[in-house]
């Protein structure tokens, strides 16, 4: 392929990118248009939960698009059901109602938390959020979000978003007042550099917002779907919260979100929720042959056991370069460089031919397929062991 074939300008320039074009992936492994290989441990950023376009994935989508794709959300199709049922099954929901991206899926939440304090609550709207979370790039989820970048962008804000701060109750209980319905939060916050949530915070929340009767939303968009070793981030605590949102991981790579809810707390009214393309069975198809995997005991454990690996692995290369801590579960890690050479590593690493993601200048991401193996972790090991040599953080001790 000639890359001068493509053209760069007829893309919205969002982001940098580097001048390479993707064209095939399988598992761990992306292949660009000279051919060359790139192991990669970003993934869509935590979405390719099974790995690059993987085989039941594949096959779903093909025998669903021979079948139907679309009746119109007007109408039931099977592959919605199907997932919603499984959904329900394995969580501690009774409802499901599907979207498109992850933060459509929260601007539900907010929609049905908005709509709860308007049936019984007098009127209360506010959500507690928290300093550093994100929750998309829609109006009110940029609002809902405590990135610092966001704040000088698209004024005014939607209204109704105080702020707490992660693992300290009492911020929490400062934030709460007649007008509050909910508190709605990443249980680890991803985009700002993967600061978990405490079990006992989580238990905490749970306990004051039953106690005010206000909604718990956990915004599992990227810590659900088996990334932390269990289906989803709240089991680790043993809590039940009341509405949570899916995204990235479900689809196994394709467009897929989800906003679940108790009975309780389910309480929209027709009219209230919807869209052209919500619940569309092509990606309930897809969504429901990775459920199907994703919840098997094995398939978790390996994921907990590799986890286990990658952060020993990392906090191994930590020690030999003089570096910071490891946070995060499972395989949503991040390794604390001390000093702001997160772009560089990435830079060089792409050169490499392996994928890192770094949230932060001072922050590198670890987010594999849930699927990579453990000569995969040794591989992205050796090389960026080789990259910090390369790009010089020279207080290496051994
Ligand atoms: C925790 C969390 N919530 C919401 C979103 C937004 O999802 P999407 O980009 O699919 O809209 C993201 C995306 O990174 C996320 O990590």
């Amino acid at each position: 392929m000639n890359i001068a074939t493509h053209a760069f300008d007829a893309l919205m320039d969002i982001t940098a990118r580097p001048p390479v074009v993707f064209v095939r992936g399988e598992g761990s492994f992306l292949w660009d248009h000279n051919g060359k290989r790139y192991l990669d441990f970003v993934q869509g950023w935590a979405v390719n939960c099974l790995g690059h376009s993987p085989p039941i994935v594949a096959e779903a989508l093909a025998s669903q698009a021979k079948l139907l794709l679309t009746p119109s959300p007007a109408f039931f199709n099977a592959p919605s059901l199907e997932l919603a049922k499984a959904l329900t099954d394995c969580s501690c929901f009774d409802q499901v109602f599907f979207a498109n991206s992850g933060a459509e899926a929260n601007e539900g939440a907010i929609k049905l938390a908005r709509k709860f304090g308007a049936l019984h609550r007098n009127g209360a709207y506010e959500i507690v959020t928290f300093e550093g979370g994100f929750h998309g790039r829609t109006l009110a989820t940029m609002s809902a979000s405590g990135k610092k970048a966001f704040e000088p962008l698209f004024e005014p804000k939607v209204a109704g978003f105080p702020k707490a701060q992660l693992n300290d109750l009492a911020s929490v209980e400062r934030a709460i007042n007649g007008k509050t319905v909910a508190v709605m939060l990443e249980p680890i916050q991803g985009e700002a550099g993967v600061w978990p949530a405490t079990e006992q915070f989580l238990r905490d929340l749970r306990e004051l917002t039953s106690a005010r009767g206000l909604l718990l939303i956990l915004d599992e968009i990227q810590t659900g779907m088996g990334r932390t070793g269990k289906v989803f981030y709240y089991e680790h605590a043993e809590i039940e919260p009341d509405i949570m949102t899916l995204g990235k991981g479900i689809g196994g790579g394709v467009p897929l979100a989800a906003l679940l809810a108790t009975k309780a707390a389910s309480c929209f009214e027709h009219g209230d929720q919807g869209g052209t393309f919500n619940g569309n069975p092509l990606m309930c198809a897809a969504g429901a042959a990775v459920l199907q995997h994703v919840v098997s005991p094995t398939f978790l454990k390996s994921v907990a056991d590799n986890g286990l690996y990658l952060e020993g692995e990392l906090q191994r290369i930590s020690a030999r370069h003089g570096l910071g801590e490891v946070r995060g579960r499972g395989l949503l890690l991040a390794l604390d460089l001390k000093m702001p050479i997160a772009g560089s590593i990435v830079t060089q690493a792409f050169e490499d031919g392996v994928l890192l993601n770094a949230p932060r200048p001072d922050t590198l991401r670890f987010m594999p397929a849930l699927t990579v193996t453990r000569q995969e972790i040794a591989a992205m090991i050796d090389s960026l062991d080789a990259v910090l040599a390369k790009i010089g953080v020279a207080r290496r001790v051994a």
